[in-house]
């Protein structure tokens, strides 16, 4: 069989150098960005791990300590929630980019964890406009989800929710302002008004002190002021030099805020443009867009899932995918492959590439559905709905494919994969609509099959 086809080719680009007027500047670099084309724990920080062991820089351009990415160096395991994953490579300047809400105590809490690990955090940079989670978000996150009731969105209870809203309110607190105390102290004040408000006359909780809120912020400035800088200009910068920067998405497509499954989202932009923004990082400096799909499917907290199953086979992916949240520990739901979604996650992303993880779970199982398209009302969509209405009634329309029962772990080039499972690939790579570059094998760093080397093709920008 042949291999994979390669169908989007990599960017051609200008390397005239030095500049003469009229010409376009020195792009003689790489700026790759990972975004999950599913509802997230894709196998982001895997990913991110092995690309990321050959660029210069790693940012964190969305979400906060909401997410839970998992990388398993030399058999040990790391869950990484609000660092990025360049953290665990020597070299790598990790960035928390702008776009990411910080809860101050779960990062020095994360960073002396790693360091008592023997990680070296000391090259972390953090954007002085990245904003800043405060214990009053998470309760206001917690006492929201209650409210809710039965449309309760599932949350982390991490506090992202209210803490974006503040940001998009204009009522947020930003790393810069810990720098400033009457400014912060200011601020304080004034996002906490309305909060104790809310709080206390509808929420029957006790409000939180001004001065005591200050204090919990002005606990880390001096030992984050090292750390914060203008990320945008140093990312920019490095780009301009000939570096290679690789944004890691955290939460993933479905749960974007403007494209995922509204309102049972996160409240940030977890796909590729919302990596340029929460980077400071123009679209027209991307080289590459990285979709990580699982070879199935998963998903944490309340909404709509075509091809959730609720039978045994649902139990056995669980259970041999180890389907438990990293942050949370919930019991991850569990289905087929979704192709819509897939097909979805490329448009949306304009994907380059695709990473397939998860495959060796599903070894051992006689016949594999992968949902084509869905059935609503008497109708066949062959793209993803655009009413929610339609996306919640909609019925996977399956096809079948055979399986496989050969250990495929130890497996590296597409030819040593048994022939059902690379037909299994080549069929999704169909659904997906763009090239798929790697298929995960087992948890390993290097336990992945190579189609197309992006670590050369970073190298050779
Ligand atoms: P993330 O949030 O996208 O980084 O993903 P998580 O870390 O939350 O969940 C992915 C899980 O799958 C982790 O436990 C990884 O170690 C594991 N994993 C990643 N790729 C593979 C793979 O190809 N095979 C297997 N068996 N496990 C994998
Ligand atoms: P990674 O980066 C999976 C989900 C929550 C909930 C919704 C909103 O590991 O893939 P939030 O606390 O963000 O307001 O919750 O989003 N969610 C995730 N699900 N992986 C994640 O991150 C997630 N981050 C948030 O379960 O349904
Ligand atoms: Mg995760």
């Amino acid at each position: 069989m042949p291999p994979l086809s390669g169908k989007a080719d990599s960017i051609g680009r200008a390397m005239h150098h030095p500049c003469r007027l009229g010409e376009r500047k020195n792009e003689n670099m790489a700026a790759i960005v990972i975004n999950g084309a599913q509802w997230g724990d894709e196998g982001k920080g895997k990913a991110t791990d092995i690309l990321g062991g050959h660029v210069d820089f790693v940012c964190k351009p969305n979400g906060g300590n909401n997410a839970g990415h998992t990388v398993v160096v030399n058999g040990e395991k790391y869950e990484l929630k609000l660092l990025p994953a360049g953290i665990l490579t020597p070299n790598v300047t990790p960035v928390i980019g702008n776009g990411v809400v910080v809860n101050l105590e779960a990062l020095f809490q994360e960073i002396d964890g790693l360091e008592s690990r023997g990680a070296d955090c000391s090259r972390l940079r953090i954007s002085s406009n990245a904003h800043l989670v405060g214990p009053y978000h998470q309760t206001i996150d917690k006492v929201t989800e209650r409210f809710l009731g039965k449309r309760a969105i599932g949350t982390t209870g991490r506090g992202i929710g209210p803490c974006y809203a503040d940001k998009v309110n204009r009522i947020g607190i930003r790393v810069q302002d810990l720098f400033d105390e009457s400014i912060l102290r200011q601020k304080v004040e004034g996002t906490l008004r309305s909060k104790n408000e809310l709080l206390v006359k509808l929420y029957n909780r006790p409000a939180f002190e001004v001065d005591e809120m200050v204090d919990y912020f002005l606990r880390y400035r001096d030992r984050i002021a090292p750390m914060v800088c203008d990320t945008s200009l140093l990312l920019n910068q490095a780009l301009d030099e000939g570096k290679s920067v690789l944004m890691e998405g955290g939460q993933a497509t479905m749960l974007d805020v403007d494209h995922g499954t509204y309102p049972f989202v996160t409240s940030s932009n977890p796909s590729a443009g919302g990596a340029c923004v929460g980077s400071g990082i123009g679209p027209t400096r991307i080289t590459h867009a990285v979709g990580i799909i699982k070879a199935y499917t998963t998903r944490v907290g309340a909404g709509p899932f075509p091809t959730e199953l609720f039978d045994e086979s649902g139990e056995y992916l669980r259970e041999t995918g180890h389907e438990y949240g990293v942050v949370t520990k919930r019991p991850r739901r569990c289905g087929w492959f979704d192709g819509v979604v897939a097909e979805y996650a490329t448009r949306i992303n304009g994907f380059t590439d695709m990473f397939v993880t998860k495959l060796d779970v599903l070894t051992g199982i006689k016949e594999i559905p992968v949902c084509v398209a869905y059935e609503v009302d008497g109708k066949r969509f062959d793209h993803m709905p655009e009413s929610q209405s339609d996306f919640h009634h909609a019925k996977p329309i399956y096809e079948m494919l055979p399986g496989w029962t050969e250990d495929i772990t130890g497996a590296r080039t597409f030819d040593e994969l048994p022939e059902n499972a690379q037909k299994y690939m080549k069929r999704l790579e169909e659904l997906c609509g763009t090239r798929v570059s790697y298929i995960g094998v087992g948890p390993g760093r290097d336990e992945n099959v190579v189609i197309n080397d992006l670590v050369a093709e970073i190298k050779g920008c």
